[in-house]
């Protein structure tokens, strides 16, 4: 960039105060300010300049009166230029007060100016309400970080992060690091790779969580600890995934799972403090078997309503052996007859038979209906719809991928309406754990059994026997923690026997010989006196995301990707010379000679 202007050095010269500091008990202070030039307004013979830090905004007064240079400099300055400002704190005038600004009492009069640097015009404004494409906003992050509701967001994100390390150190966790160059990790999403250039043909594999190195501190001994941990996951991207995130992980020796919720709990209630949230806790609990019957969803958003069964009242609605299911939201008013059939559509794209004429069903079956209205505590002014399986049952749990495509039709119904009922309020926070999960899920494609959270969790006591015999009845000691629909956490009590390991790895169809292979060093690890451990890992993304108000990810990560994975500012990924490719033993397909 060519400058015109004669820029100042900074020198000696120090800041007194930040910008959003002053008040009117301040007059006739003299002040330091370094800031950016957030807007500037000539009035003839008097410049306004507010001035703009991490902390807020000052309204600088430039007279021509008082020093016609410092006044002609002023006149010069451009949104974004970076200076310093010497002055004086005086009150403003009545009429000039801006009781939304907190510096809006006061400006500082000036008497020197320093440019310390100038700006090419930004790629757009800084002021908040101005809808800018998510592109160019990333193309510049460091332009939009400077943006107020970034800098909102990366700063609770700082505080929390702060909250956590105050919280669990008193609480006689250790944070201790684990590497960021091992070997894959257990849980199925796909890994990073680096390859080693001392060994070539060799690979790293960035981790995807610090599962297994967590599980070895606790055979080691730390009892508790914890780290705010990169993780790394090549999995596709969406709102709430990004391929490097955040977790908060900890884990335990010696815990019931009881133990693991007496500091997730109090852990959560303090970050949602630090973000001005109030939560009551302990927070509820439903088991897997439960949150699917009541919400269709391992994950319910508990500000809608449950869904009823109620193939005991009306068994010849429901198709054979299948839940009939009465979804309720209140405050919809009566449908139209075009929402009716839209619903009704939303239904059979999930496999679903819908019956959406309550007037109608009312007149067939008064007492049942009535009965079922009771059920769902569902007025007259509520949206009500009864929906069956539709076809042949499917799965291996049939029930549960019924009341799965329930539950999105349940979710489905709630925002078509939210304009009339305004349950899916962002600063509700309804959270809650979900239990017991099931051990394996059936994969169709590789026709066996995978571990449904990852296969160290430990088996329910009573169903070790199952796990031979029937593993689609295995439920495992693991728990989610909720938030409005979203999975923020996830963790489980760890198997710490090196026999049950192994039938667990039985029962993912893993031969001894395999499970060496892949995880020998943690088997190895169970058999010299692994103590019984447990833990949890929340996603401190989402976490944020969620009490910053936000619906993507990307809006509290400083420098996210999109979503197709590109950094857009530094444009990575990116080739890389033949050379370097060279030197890693490295031949791209395609390009090979
Ligand atoms: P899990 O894989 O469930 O468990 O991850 C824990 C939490 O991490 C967050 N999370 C993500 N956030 C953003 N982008 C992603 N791609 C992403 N993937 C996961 C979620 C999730 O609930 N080692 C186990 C934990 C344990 O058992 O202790 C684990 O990683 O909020």
């Amino acid at each position: 960039m060519q400058t015109s202007l004669t820029l100042d050095f900074l020198g000696e010269l120090q800041r007194t105060h930040s910008c959003g500091e002053l008040r009117a008990t301040d007059e006739g202070t003299h002040v330091v300010l370094m800031g950016w030039v957030h807007r500037r307004r000539d009035h003839g013979g008097v410049v306004f300049v507010d001035l703009r830090d991490r902390e807020g905004i000052t309204q600088i007064l430039f007279h021509e009166e008082l020093d016609p240079a410092v006044h002609g400099r002023a006149e010069e300055l451009r949104p974004e230029y970076v200076v310093a400002v010497e002055g004086k704190v005086a009150p403003r005038g009545p009429s000039a007060i801006n009781p939304n600004l907190a510096t809006g009492h006061i400006e500082v009069v000036a008497s020197r100016l320093w440019i310390l640097n100038e700006s090419r015009t930004p790629p757009f404004p800084m002021e908040e309400e101005v809808d800018v494409a998510e592109d160019v906003r990333l193309k510049y992050r460091y332009v939009d970080l400077r943006r107020p509701h970034m800098q909102r967001n990366i700063i609770l994100r700082s505080k929390i992060s702060f909250a956590v390390r105050e919280f669990l150190y008193a609480q006689g966790f250790l944070e201790i690091e684990t590497p960021f160059m091992t070997r894959s990790t257990p849980e199925g999403a796909r890994d990073y790779l680096v390859p080693c250039r001392v060994q070539p043909g060799t690979f790293y594999a960035l981790p995807q969580s610090p599962q297994i190195f967590k599980q070895l501190l606790m055979v080691s001994g730390f009892e508790k600890y914890f780290q705010i941990v990169r993780c790394f996951r090549d999995e596709d991207f969406r709102a709430d995934r990004q391929a490097e995130f955040t977790q908060i992980d900890l884990e335990m020796s010696f815990p019931q799972e009881e133990r693991v919720f007496e500091v997730v709990e109090p852990l959560v209630h303090r970050i949602c403090e630090v973000a001005g949230v109030k939560v009551q806790y302990p927070f509820p609990r439903l088991t897997y078997a439960e949150a699917m019957e009541r919400y269709g969803s391992d994950k319910p958003d508990l500000r809608i309503p449950r869904m009823h069964p109620v193939g005991d009242l009306l068994p010849e609605l429901a198709n054979a052996g299948m839940p009939l299911v009465a979804i309720h939201i209140p405050g919809t008013g009566a449908p139209s007859r075009k929402e009716r059939d839209e619903l009704r559509a939303l239904g059979q794209d999930r496999g679903l038979r819908v019956y959406d004429d309550v007037k109608r069903l009312e007149r067939d079956y008064p007492l049942a209906m009535a009965e079922v209205r009771g059920r769902c505590s569902a007025g007259d002014n509520d949206l009500l719809l009864l929906a069956t399986w539709a076809g042949e049952p499917k799965g291996h749990r049939p029930e549960e991928t019924a009341y799965q495509a329930c539950g999105q039709l349940r979710l489905a119904a709630a925002q078509k309406f939210q304009e009339r009922h305004k349950l899916l309020d962002p600063r509700n926070f309804q959270f809650l754990w979900v239990l017991d999960f099931p051990m394996f899920e059936w994969d169709g494609e590789e026709q066996r059994w995978n571990a449904a959270h990852h296969p160290f969790t430990s088996v329910h006591d009573a169903d070790v026997e199952k796990l031979s015999t029937d593993p689609a009845r295995c439920r495992a000691k693991s728990y989610d923690i909720v938030l409005n629909g979203v999975e923020l956490g996830s963790g489980s009590i760890r198997i710490h026997r090196r026999d049950i390991q192994s039938k667990v790895f039985a029962a993912l169809g893993f031969s001894e010989d395999e499970a060496r292979k892949r995880f020998g060093f943690l088997l190895e690890a169970l058999e010299y006196g692994a103590p019984p451990h447990g833990g949890i890992a929340l996603g401190l993304d989402r976490l944020v995301m969620i009490l910053a108000g936000e619906n993507s990810i990307r809006e509290v990560i400083p420098f996210p990707k999109t979503a197709r994975g590109t950094d857009l500012m530094c444009e990575a990924p990116s080739t890389v010379p033949e050379r370097q490719l060279r030197e890693l033993g490295i031949a791209i397909r395609g390009q090979e000679k």
